[in-house]
């Protein structure tokens, strides 16, 4: 942001500045089109900034000299594959910077500006998701927009109406009002997200942005709606009535409205007040269920905002200040090759440990052999350290200039490092495999899933354990956890009678984990706690599982073929068979408990165990709320019509789905019908 504008340059250097500033250009939208439109950037925000603040410092001292230079422009996320609408006022971005000292610039500019006029500031958290623009007309929910490219955003409607609690009316304020607020995707569901796809070998998203954003600009719904996206609000943008005065007011008035606002803003009186704030915000933003990046610095009084005014892409009234991303410099000790629970060899770099983000990291992964190889990431290398999306450690960098004259490439190698196996790397795969059923960090690996507090939840029988009881051989597989015996378990080294009664009391505890828990901890590939609650949901027991075929898997929502390929697989292995068969002979209850079913037999009949399609747009809540009354009164979605179809919800504009349910006979119900049926159930 500070130039010098001042200095004095001869013609050949102004030269020179105008072709770098021709070059930094170039890049500049090289990585907008990576960040805006592929969702795949190649440089970390920290990078993009500098070049972008050294475009606009080339700029204006290009300006003062007449030299022709492009007005920067505010990042064009707009997609061919959606319709695209008018903002009813424009989407702006917002001026930023690294630096307190131009902190303290923007609010002595404010000061000049304002004169005699007082003004005071509310510090928020900057959330790095997708800005979105929600219209509603009238109260009632009308379109979503993306920021586009300022003027004209995308309609994200159907994808934004997956999200969990979005108000579908609101107090009918005004005749058409904009709420503007950020798409993100909680850290926790980015991690399983990731989890998932490295366990299936495919690449992993850089950062849970990225990934919210390929989210949002995806075409299936059904896709939008697993990847649980999340919304805050913070902003009005037109609103055919003057409501509030002031920014503090906003956020309360959003809450009040049904919406997610910022859980944590600060009022502040000056500038001091606000950057003790913005420390504050710093110290605990590592604790949010979302990414941070920065703080946002507004003036509290709306009213002022008018007289502020804005420069071409940014207003004047606020600015972000962003945290530099914490990095370290430390040294590769190793690189060790773990195996993962299918098989997976991931790369991991063991650290010389480096405080990073608020904690002691001594590891981080390092993704794949081609990672390794494209960054050339070696043994011994001095390398830079960040939290990739605040989460993950990760090496962003290597200092070639600190590397030993005999140090050689990484090697990845062919055979598995713990049993020697062949590895394999599938079609359209990044991740070498182990394929070896029996290789024993697999096993391991596989135990441990099984009795995590997601699976099993078997308290006691952790890592150190398992591993002691496999190297006695009292644990093979998961049906030998049922057959561990309290001798067993008091041999080993530092275990009392105490903690041996009651590591068998909990094994004897879990034989009646609900049907969803003993699905997940099976370890099928790609099938997450979500997907085992929805197969439980329908089957009800393993063995109405095991018998279904990949068409009957494919009806239910959210189960695509590969997963219905990867269901069948699993239970036609003569070994899982096996496995199966000693978990049902010692005790393991495969189906739903006695106490879920009379649960669930409770719930009215009108839509428990019976399998709905919904068709066409409801006026009175969004698909995915439908969807989740529905399941909570024990019904479950399918997508296509067939003759296992129960009842078609048939709301306003429905297509072709209509037609086949009534020449197959079946139940349909329309809007009205729905919530006849809703208000008269026990929820
Ligand atoms: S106010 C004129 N408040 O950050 C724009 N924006 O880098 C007013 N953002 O475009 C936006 N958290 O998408 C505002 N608490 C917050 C924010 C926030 C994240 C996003 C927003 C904006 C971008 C600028």
């Amino acid at each position: 942001m500070v130039s010098d504008t001042t200095k004095i340059y001869s013609t050949s250097e102004i030269r020179a500045l105008k072709a770098k500033y021709d070059k930094l250009l170039s890049e500049v939208s090289l990585h907008d089109r990576l960040y805006y439109r592929e969702n795949s950037p190649k440089i970390s925000d920290f990078e993009y900034d500098c070049l972008k603040s050294e475009v606009e410092r080339l700029q204006e001292i290009l300006t003062v000299y007449s030299m022709e230079t492009e007005d920067t422009i505010i990042g064009d996320d707009s997609n061919s594959k959606f319709q695209s609408f008018a903002h009813l006022s424009p989407m702006m971005s917002l001026s930023n910077t690294y630096s307190r000292e131009e902190l303290f610039q923007f609010s002595n500019h404010l000061e000049t500006t304002l004169g005699q006029r007082k003004f005071s500031y509310v510090i928020e958290p900057k959330i790095d998701g997708i800005a979105i623009n929600l219209i509603y007309k009238k109260g009632k929910f009308f379109r979503a927009l993306t920021r586009g490219n300022g003027m004209v955003g995308d309609d994200v409607s159907a994808n934004i109406k997956t999200i969990r609690g979005l108000p579908w009316e609101i107090e009918n304020y005004a005749e058409a009002i904009e709420i503007r607020g950020e798409v993100y995707m909680d850290k926790q569901t980015f991690i399983e997200i990731n989890k998932m796809r490295e366990e299936q070998g495919l690449e992993l998203f850089a950062n849970p942005r990225n990934l919210a954003a390929g989210t949002l600009k995806t075409l299936d719904v059904d896709e939008v709606a697993e990847r649980d996206l999340k919304l805050i609000t913070y902003a009005i943008g037109h609103c055919s009535e003057k409501i509030v005065n002031f920014q503090s007011e906003v956020l309360e008035l959003l809450k009040n409205l049904g919406f997610t606002s910022q859980g944590k803003y600060w009022p502040a009186e000056d500038i001091e007040g606000a950057w003790k704030c913005i420390e504050e915000l710093n110290e605990m933003r590592h604790t949010f269920p979302y990414w941070t990046d920065g703080a946002v610095l507004k003036v509290n009084e709306l009213q002022l905002y008018e007289i502020l005014g804005a420069t071409a892409k940014s207003p004047r009234w606020a600015i972000a200040y962003k945290f530099a991303p914490e990095r370290a410099t430390t040294k590769i000790k190793n690189i060790i090759l773990q195996v993962g629970r299918t098989g997976i060899i991931t790369p991991v770099a063991d650290l010389e440990s480096v405080q990073l983000s608020g904690t002691n990291v001594s590891r981080a992964t390092l993704h794949n052999a081609d990672e390794i190889s494209k960054k050339d990431i070696r043994i011994g290398d001095y390398v830079t350290a960040e939290k990739a999306g605040e989460i993950i450690p990760a090496i962003v960098a290597v200092d070639r200039e600190r590397r030993n004259v005999g140090s050689i490439p990484f090697v990845f190698p062919k055979t598995c490092p713990s049993c020697g196996s062949q590895l394999i790397r599938l079609p359209g795969e990044v991740a070498w495999r182990c394929q070896n059923l029996c290789c024993l960090p697999q096993i391991q690996r596989r135990l441990e899933h099984f009795v995590s507090r997601t699976a099993m939840d078997i308290d006691g029988l952790g890592t150190a354990v398992i591993e002691k009881l496999m190297a006695v051989e009292k644990l093979n597989n998961i049906a030998d956890i049922y057959r561990l015996t309290f001798n067993d378990l008091e041999c080993l080294e530092k275990f009392g009678t105490k903690s041996a009664l009651k590591i068998l009391s909990n094994i004897d505890g879990s034989k009646s984990r609900p049907l969803w828990r003993l699905l997940h901890g099976l370890g099928i590939l790609g099938i997450g706690e979500q997907t085992a609650k929805i197969l439980a949901n329908h089957f009800h027991s393993l063995d109405n599982l095991i018998a279904a075929t990949p068409e009957e898997l494919e009806q239910l929502n959210g189960i695509g073929m590969k997963l219905s390929n990867a269901i069948v697989a699993f239970f036609r292995e003569q070994h899982n068979k096996n496995i199966l068969n000693d978990l049902r002979m010692l005790g393991v209850v495969l189906g739903h408990t006695r106490s879920e079913i009379s649960q669930k037999q409770n719930q009215n009949s009108r839509f428990y165990g019976k399998n709905f399609v919904l068709t066409g747009t409801l006026s009175s809540m969004t698909r995915q709320g439908a969807i989740e009354k529905i399941e909570h009164l024990g019904g479950n979605i399918a997508k296509v019509i067939s003759r296992r179809v129960n009842v078609l919800i048939a709301g306003e504009n429905c297509g072709s789905k209509l037609e086949k349910a009534q020449s197959l006979g079946l139940e349909i119900w329309n809007e009205a019908d729905l919530l006849e049926n809703l208000n008269g159930s026990v929820a």
